[in-house]
């Protein structure tokens, strides 16, 4: 058999172990550890078109291959309409979502310089596996130029409803699009039946069994895949940390307080200034954790270019300025609130050491940062996880997290009462389940999952 080959607009950096915030690079370099493949995409640079070329470099066995984007094709393809129009409809934020049909035209042209550059490099038996919104019509794209190899596409954000899907001009093409790939997977069952309701409503597509639905050209499988993580790998970078200087740096500032931490991508989606209420709410109606509670939310900046991530940046910054100007006191800040990246492993260690992972997103494909919290707690004393009922984690950690609606604040403010008081013998029952879930549903088994799946046997079966 060929090579494994990835696709994907950001791959990860050269620097191996080089803190990249996103989901997509963290799960895919996770996938790809020991195995052999091509990784291809945006070098994340804005160049001249006439600088264009390839660029490689290797990341353990994977080969990565990388391009850049003329200033044009990055603001209508990345900044346009992938981040301006896709993102926010796919969060079910319509409110954000605007449309301007040239940034669909550089979003398409785009995909088809890709496919283009990618022929090259594709052997006749090699299997493609291509990532998220920016790469929808990636398959129609290497269809065009001849490829017949195998195409699987992973959505690694929420599908949306039809009524939300439609408010996005050209929904109906971006569907046709990804039913020349022949696999579609998703992050959660409800993400593929948004799907295949789509499909078979709006394109009159049959769905025949085993979640194949059937096109003009043949069969694509439509299906959910959890992605997951390294849970072994996670507990043992979190414990090496935990004596560092950072971490012994973290605890002299919280003086034996207890903490709650929340790491995120500065977006819209992940909740933050609901969550900030929320925490404000706890000191309201809890006071009893007036002085005793500090709450770290890191949030490094994203797509800052992109309007609706300003606004949330000026947003953020005054509610946690006015938290704190309201309850700090001499010896004790409430909120801290860093805009900067850390190493992974410096964020492990910081999950450990604290009482509650906060992570509460309006909408979120998965929601990684939630499975690494428990994946990183001290099994003897673990942390308690607070969780977004829309998080796609949602759906396999509801048995071990506390489970919150993230609109409603004092529900929020309540489950951190509740999560800053369990007792040991509940925490411990809690994070048990939840381990378990992670090492039956690791990343390895996503990939192996989706490859499988991929392959033509899977079909005939
Ligand atoms: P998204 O893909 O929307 O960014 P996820 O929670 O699924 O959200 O994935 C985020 C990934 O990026 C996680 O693996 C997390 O550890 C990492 N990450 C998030 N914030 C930071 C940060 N401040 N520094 C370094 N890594 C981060
Ligand atoms: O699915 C999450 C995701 O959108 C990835 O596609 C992306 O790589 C990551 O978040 C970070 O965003 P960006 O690549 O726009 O910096």
């Amino acid at each position: 058999m060929g090579k494994l080959v990835i696709v994907s607009n950001r791959v990860a950096s050269a620097a191996e172990g080089k803190s990249t915030a996103g989901g997509l690079a963290v799960g895919v370099l996770d996938a790809l550890k020991r195995q052999d493949g091509l990784w291809f995409g945006w070098n994340g640079k804005i160049e001249d078109p006439a600088q264009a070329g390839l660029s490689s470099y290797r990341i353990g066995r994977i080969d990565c291959a990388t391009t850049s984007l003329s200033r044009g094709e990055y603001d209508t393809y990345y900044r346009g309409f992938a981040n301006g129009t896709l993102w926010p409809a796919f969060h079910y934020r319509v409110d954000l979502s605007r449309y301007d049909p040239k940034e669909y035209a550089g979003y398409l042209a785009v995909n088809e310089r890709l496919a283009g550059m990618l022929t090259e490099l594709v052997d006749e038996d090699d299997r493609l596996w291509v990532h998220d919104y920016h790469l929808i019509p990636f398959a129609r794209a290497c269809r065009r130029m001849g490829m017949r190899n195998r195409i699987g596409f992973f959505l690694h954000t929420p599908f949306p409803a039809e009524g939300v899907l439609r408010t996005i001009p050209p929904h109906r093409d971006l569907v046709e699009a990804l039913c020349e790939y022949d696999l579609v997977g998703f992050q959660t069952r409800g993400d593929a039946q948004a799907f295949i309701d789509y499909a078979s409503r709006r394109l009159g597509l049959p769905l025949e069994t085993g979640g194949m639905l059937r096109t003009r050209s043949g069969l694509v499988r439509v299906g959910h895949y959890p992605i997951g993580i390294l849970p072994d790998d996670i507990q043992n970078k979190s414990k090496a940390r935990s004596r560092s200087k950072l971490v012994a740096t973290l605890k002299q500032g919280l003086q034996e307080r207890k903490l709650i931490v929340s790491v995120d991508r500065l977006d819209y989606s992940k909740g933050l200034v609901e969550r900030f209420n929320a925490f404000e709410r706890l000191l309201e109606s809890y006071p009893a954790h007036c002085g005793q509670v500090s709450f770290l939310q890191i949030a490094p900046p994203s797509r800052s270019d992109v309007e609706g991530y300003r606004h949330i940046r000026r947003q953020l910054e005054s509610t946690a300025g006015h938290i704190n100007g309201r309850w700090t006191e001499l010896s004790w800040t409430p909120i801290r609130y860093m805009n900067r990246a850390y190493e992974r492993s410096a964020l492990l260690s910081f999950f450990r050491a604290s009482q509650v992972g906060f992570v509460t997103p309006l909408r979120d494909g998965m929601n990684l940062v939630a499975k690494e919290y428990v994946a990183a707690q001290a099994p003897d004393d673990p942390g308690v996880l607070v969780l977004s009922e829309f998080a796609g984690a949602a759906d396999e950690l509801a048995n071990g997290a506390i489970i919150v609606n993230p609109y409603d604040i004092e529900a929020m403010a309540r489950a951190l009462d509740q999560a800053l008081n369990m007792p040991l013998e509940e925490r411990l029952e809690r994070h048990g389940h939840m381990m378990q879930l992670l090492k039956d549903n690791s990343i390895r088994q996503w990939r192996d999952h989706f490859l499988a799946d991929l392959e033509p046997e899977a079909i005939a079966a």
